[in-house]
C-alpha cells in the first residue's frame, strides 16, 4: 500500500499553523468551490501518489504540452490573495503576462539564501518580520527556468493585486524560516483565522464519511498494519463500527511475528473487524524462480489485488445472508493503489480518509484516535515487503534468514533509542554467496545489507550516521544468530542516487 508523503505541497504546511486548508486539483473550477477562500495557495508541481515510489510527474513548466492551468476566474477575485510556488509561480507569471507583475528579488541563487530586495513593493509583506536572509533549497529546476526571460525571479509579487510569488518551497524542511513566510501570507496577508485542529478535523471526518456510506452499505479496506491504513482502518471503523472489514493478506513477506501483532493491535486493542487471509503459499509459489525486480514486484501486486477481490466478494456473499447487513459499496483506501477494474466489476465506491492528510498529519490523527505511539512512529514498511529487499529470488529460507536478521537489527535499534531518529530502517539481502570463516572452517552464506537513512519527505535520504562500534555488534549478532550469513554490510548511499530499497 502506498504510504503518505511527508508534507510536500504548501497547502498542507498551512495545518501547523492551524490554519484550515484543503487540497485541490489546480484545475478546479471556481465555480464548484461551495466555500469562499480566504486566500488560494497555486502549489509546485506534483508527486504521482499511484506510483509506489511517489515519483515526481511534474509539470515542470507552465510552457510544456498539456500543462494544466488554474481557473482565470480565480485571478478576479476580489481581496483573495493569492500565492503562487514554483510552478505556481509561474502560472501567475504566464497568466498575467500581460499584467504588471513585478520582482520582488532578482538574483542567482545555488545552494544559497534568498535575501528580498526591499522594493518598497507588494513582495514586501510576503518577508514582513524575516531580517536578511532566507536559507532556500536551490530548486535543481531553475537553471531550467532561466532558459525563459520572463522568469529570473525567486519572488514575485503583483504591482496591484494581492497575488505573489516564490520560486522556492517555503514548505519544505530545506526552508527553515518558510512557515514565516506562509504565516505571513495565511494569516497577515489573508486574515486566515488559526483555529484548526486535528480533533476537529477528526470528528468532521467521522460524520462525513457516515453520512457518504449511509446508513446501511458495508465497507471492505485493506491493511497491512501501518500507520496509514491503522490509522485508515480506525477511522472507519469509529465512523460505521463493524460495517467496515479490514482484510489483512499475509503475503509471507512480513516482518518476523507481524502477521500476529497486526492481529492482536487491531481487532483487540482498536475493536476493528479483521479478516487474515494466509495467502503466503500462494506468493511465495509464484516467485519461485524470480529473479528480476520489477517482475517481482508485478507478481507481488497482482497478487494482492486477485486476494483482496476474492475477499470482497466473499465478504458481500456474507453480507447477504446476514439479516439488515446492506450490500459492500465501498472500498477504502489511503492513497491511490486500486485498480479500475475493481471498481468497475464490482460496483464499488472508494473513500480515501487519508488522501487530504500527510505523514505527521496521519501521526497526529492516530494519536487522536488512541493508536498506541509505537505503531504510530513505525517506520514506513513497502507493501512488496521483504520482495523488494531481497537481492535475487525470494525462496522461503531466504525470506525467513532476512526477516530473523531484520528482527535483530531494529531491536538493537530500538535498545539503542535510535529508532525515532531514523526514518526507515531494516535489514536485507543479497544472495550471492560470500566466504566466511567459523572455528577453523571456511562455510559459503549471503550478505546482509544493512540499511538506515533519515529523510523528511522519502524523496530524498541520507545514511544514518551510526557509530561504527553500533554496527559491530549488529553484524556479531546477526552472523552468530542467524544461519546461513558470513557477511554483514551497511549501505551508505544517500537517495539519490541510491534508493531507500533494494530494489
Ligand atoms: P524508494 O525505495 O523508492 O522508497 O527510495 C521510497 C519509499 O517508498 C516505499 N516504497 C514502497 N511502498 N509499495 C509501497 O507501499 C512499494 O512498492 C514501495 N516501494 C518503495 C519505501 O519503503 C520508502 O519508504
Amino acid at each position: 500500500m502506498t504510504a503518505t508523503p511527508e508534507k510536500a505541497q504548501a497547502p498542507h504546511k498551512l495545518f501547523d499553523l492551524n490554519v484550515l486548508a484543503e487540497l485541490l486539483p489546480c484545475t478546479t473550477k471556481l465555480a464548484d468551490l461551495d466555500f469562499k477562500p480566504k486566500g488560494i495557495v497555486l502549489s509546485g508541481g506534483s508527486l504521482d501518489l499511484n506510483h509506489p515510489r511517489l515519483t515526481p510527474i511534474g509539470p515542470f513548466s507552465v510552457y510544456e504540452d498539456g500543462a494544466p492551468h488554474a481557473d482565470p476566474a480565480f485571478f478576479d477575485l476580489p481581496d483573495t490573495p493569492i500565492l503562487g510556488v514554483c510552478y505556481g509561480l509561474q502560472e501567475i507569471a504566464w497568466r498575467l503576462a500581460s499584467d504588471n507583475v513585478i520582482a520582488g528579488t532578482e538574483r542567482e541563487y545555488g545552494y544559497a539564501d534568498l535575501t528580498p530586495d526591499r522594493h518598497g513593493s507588494h513582495v514586501d509583506r510576503l518577508f514582513e518580520g524575516i531580517d536578511g536572509s532566507i536559507q532556500v533549497p536551490a530548486p535543481r529546476g531553475l537553471r531550467h527556468h532561466r532558459h525563459d526571460p520572463q522568469l529570473p525571479y525567486a519572488a514575485i509579487a503583483h504591482k496591484d493585486k494581492p497575488i505573489f510569488g516564490i520560486q522556492a518551497h517555503p514548505e519544505v524542511s530545506h526552508t527553515p524560516r518558510g512557515i514565516e513566510l506562509l504565516k505571513n501570507f495565511a494569516v497577515n496577508i489573508c486574515g486566515a483565522r488559526q483555529h484548526w485542529s486535528m480533533s476537529s478535523f477528526c470528528e468532521q471526518e467521522i460524520l462525513r464519511i457516515r453520512n457518504l456510506v449511509g446508513p446501511n452499505a458495508q465497507v471492505i479496506g485493506a491493511v497491512s498494519g501501518g500507520v496509514d491504513s491503522t490509522v485508515a482502518a480506525k477511522l472507519m471503523t469509529e465512523a460505521i463500527g463493524d460495517r467496515f472489514h479490514a482484510v489483512l493478506v499475509d503475503n509471507g513477506l512480513m516482518r518476523l511475528n507481524e502477521c500476529q501483532q497486526v492481529k492482536e493491535t487491531l481487532a483487540e486493542h482498536l475493536g476493528i473487524s479483521l479478516t487474515v487471509v494466509d495467502a503466503s503459499q500462494r506468493f511465495l509459489g509464484a516467485l519461485k524462480g524470480i529473479e528480476e525486480p520489477e517482475t517481482k514486484r508485478k507478481i507481488i501486486g497482482n497478487l494482492f489485488i486477485d486476494i483482496f477481490e476474492e475477499e470482497a466478494i466473499r465478504i458481500e456473499k456474507e453480507a447477504e445472508h446476514t439479516p439488515n447487513a446492506g450490500k459492500v459499496q465501498w472500498t477504502h483506501h489511503n492513497v491511490g493503489g486500486l485498480p479500475q477494474r475493481m471498481i468497475d466489476g464490482q460496483g464499488l465506491k472508494l473513500i480515501e480518509p487519508l488522501r487530504e492528510l500527510f505523514k505527521d498529519e496521519v501521526r497526529e490523527l492516530g494519536r487522536q484516535l488512541g493508536v498506541h505511539e509505537d505503531l504510530v512512529m513505525r517506520h514506513p514498511f513497502p507493501g512488496p515487503g521483504i520482495g523488494v529487499r531481497i537481492i535475487g529470488e525470494c525462496t522461503p529460507e531466504r525470506v525467513e534468514i532476512a526477516r530473523q536478521a531484520d528482527h535483530i537489527y531494529i531491536e538493537m535499534i530500538r535498545e539503542a533509542g535510535l529508532y525515532n531518529e531514523i526514518s526507515q530502517a531494516y535489514a536485507g539481502l543479497d544472495t550471492s554467496q560470500a566466504v566466511g570463516v567459523m572455528g577453523d572452517k571456511r562455510y559459503m552464506g549471503y550478505i546482509v545489507i544493512l540499511r538506515a537513512v533519515q529523510t523528511t519527505d522519502f524523496m530524498t535520504a541520507e545514511a544514518y550516521p551510526f557509530d561504527m562500534k553500533f554496527l559491530n555488534k549488529v553484524a556479531v549478532r546477526i552472523v552468530n544468530e542467524v544461519q546461513g550469513i558470513s557477511l554483514v554490510t551497511y549501505n551508505v548511499t544517500s537517495k539519490p542516487p541510491g534508493t531507500i530499497e533494494l530494489q
